[in-house]
């Protein structure tokens, strides 16, 4: 069974006006800056006004509604042929980091929608986050991950009825254009819901073999060529690290290659993803198992690479682009390695396992040198949920970039990071934190010496070991992947982070 569970069906799209809508909810986004002591100040907001039978006016003349970042108020709309009810959202004061904010306005709307259950509905108002067509594409990203939710896998008829009711939003009279942002938001706003619904699907679920076939179909669909590595041809190619860690499961190990191949393509990425389907700790089991909940989430980066990919060829950019995702279990059984073993990798390099936890980057070496030495791209993009030490340094409130053998990388990856509104922040790869991990009866060890110490970027040290010298970005997802409380991200459960900002990337070097 590689079906993916339903998700309530959406359509987002621009129209010119209000008129005869009919809406369940007009939402009307306005800023601090639209109000005055309880007056409209813009005179585009009065004549919005004067369609809405002044229900804005009203409600701003109460003045406990003051357009404050993401406050709301709600009212009865006088005109039925426009809409039953008036929500205004606040957006606030002129503020940075707009998109991911443009993204949370849409994530805080999607709220009221299930509140009210509503099923129409228009979206307008003169709040500067409607005044670009960059920023409406990322308000109907929020729409579309606000709506979505992992499906109790035992619905009730009447929650399926609501889950199948479809909701349709229309953003009425922009002013900027966006109908092209909006149907290339589609595109992104589909990989973000896919690669969630992946991320979220509980470990006996979503196998390795479960993601391989899943996203092997989305990517076949999007005319991308597919290669899925089992078990016994991954152990004849050598992949004995990857291998080792998945001894333990009884599911299969699968890796898997999708490559996008543009004639008109001058530069070549490969984004390569940590598949970690359940991550127990091994041997090194995750004590207390408090610390094993939330582990399904450490395939992310798989589903991340994976689903980006798709979305890049769907958006036709003229770059090759390979997605690699290494998938597997890291269990406990007779067959799972060892603290102590000898692993030797793909690159012929040889790993000692210090901690069967460290699991990620074992997998990894051979993910990355396979890329580096069969695949060539220009530039390897890596995520990876890697280290607990990344939520030490930066929470739960962006991802840890380690950039390598490249003056421009790290300036490329935050500047799509600013771009689409999904925070990174760069992180030391000094040369001292390199001789942590070196060896003495391997090339490496699995784990620093000195215990506990830049763990994220010890991490990052023994990865960039597996890239040939090529230029190399290592994402460390460990906080964002899920759970992430960053602004412009639903809480607690998948992100669907990284999607965004590797389509960025791949625009970017596209245009090098
Ligand atoms: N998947 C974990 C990292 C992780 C921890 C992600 C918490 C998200 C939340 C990884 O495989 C791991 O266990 N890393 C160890 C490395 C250590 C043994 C050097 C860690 O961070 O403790
Ligand atoms: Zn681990
Ligand atoms: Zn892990």
């Amino acid at each position: 069974m590689t079906a993916l569970p339903p998700v309530k069906p959406v359509t987002i799209q621009a129209t010119q006006t209000l008129a005869n809508q009919a809406a369940d909810i007009v939402v009307v986004v306005l800023d601090e800056t639209d109000l005055d002591h309880g007056k409209l100040k813009n005179s585009d907001l009065n004549n919005l006004d004067s369609q809405l039978g002044g229900a804005v006016a009203a409600l701003a003349a109460l003045k406990d509604f003051e357009a404050k970042w993401l406050s709301s108020a709600v009212t009865l709309c006088p005109v039925a042929a426009v809409g039953k009810r008036v929500l205004l959202v606040g957006g606030g004061k002129k503020v940075d980091e707009k998109p991911a904010r443009a993204r949370q306005i849409g994530l805080k709307i999607a709220e009221e929608v299930a509140r009210f259950k509503a099923g129409k509905v228009s979206i307008c108002g003169t709040s500067t986050f409607l005044s670009t067509a960059e920023l409406v594409a990322q308000m109907s990203l929020g729409l579309r991950m606000g709506v979505y939710k992992y499906p109790n896998s035992n619905l009730s008829a009447e929650a399926r009825k609501e889950l199948e009711t479809p909701v349709a939003f229309s953003f009425s009279g922009l002013s900027a254009g966006a109908d092209a942002q909006l149907k290339q938001a589609t595109v992104v706003a589909d990989s973000i819901e896919t690669c969630r619904l992946l991320q979220d699907a509980p470990p006996n679920v979503a196998t390795p073999a479960y993601v391989a076939n899943v996203m092997a179909e989305k990517a076949r669909t999007a005319g991308l060529s597919v290669q899925i590595y089992g078990a016994e041809k991954l152990r004849q190619m050598g992949f004995g690290a990857m291998m080792a860690v998945a001894g333990g499961s009884a599911n299969e190990a699968q890796f898997v290659v999708v490559e996008y191949a543009p004639t008109n393509a001058k530069k070549s990425v490969a984004f390569v993803g940590k598949g970690l389907t359940m991550d127990t700790g091994g041997y090194s089991l995750k004590t207390p198992s408090t610390h094993q909940v939330g582990m399904k989430y450490d395939m992310s980066g798989a589903a991340v690479v994976l689903n980006s990919v798709v979305a890049i060829a769907k958006l036709q950019l003229p770059i090759r682009v390979f997605g690699v995702a290494a998938l597997c279990e890291n269990m406990v059984d007779a067959h799972a390695y060892r603290v102590g073993d000898v692993l030797t990798t793909y690159s012929g390099k040889t790993i000692e396992v210090l901690n069967t936890d460290a699991e990620g980057r074992i997998v990894l070496s051979d993910a990355l040198s396979y890329t580096a030495k069969d695949l060539k791209p220009d530039t390897i993009i890596e995520y990876s949920t890697l280290t607990g030490a990344m939520i030490s340094a930066l929470g739960h409130l962006g991802a840890g970039i380690f950039s390598f053998n490249s003056e421009s990388l790290e300036k490329t990856v935050m500047n799509a990071a600013q771009q689409v509104g999904e925070r990174v922040w760069p992180m030391p790869t000094w040369d001292e934190i390199g001789e942590d991990v070196k060896g003495t009866i391997a090339d490496v060890n699995n784990i620093g010496a000195t215990a506990g110490a830049a763990g994220s970027s010890v991490g990052a040290m023994f990865l960039k070991e597996f890239v040939e010298n090529k230029p190399y970005c290592h994402v460390d997802i460990a906080g964002v992947a899920n759970g992430n409380m960053s602004v412009g991200f639903p809480r607690k459960i998948s992100s669907g982070y990284g999607v965004q900002l590797s389509i960025e990337i791949a625009r970017a070097l596209s245009a090098n």
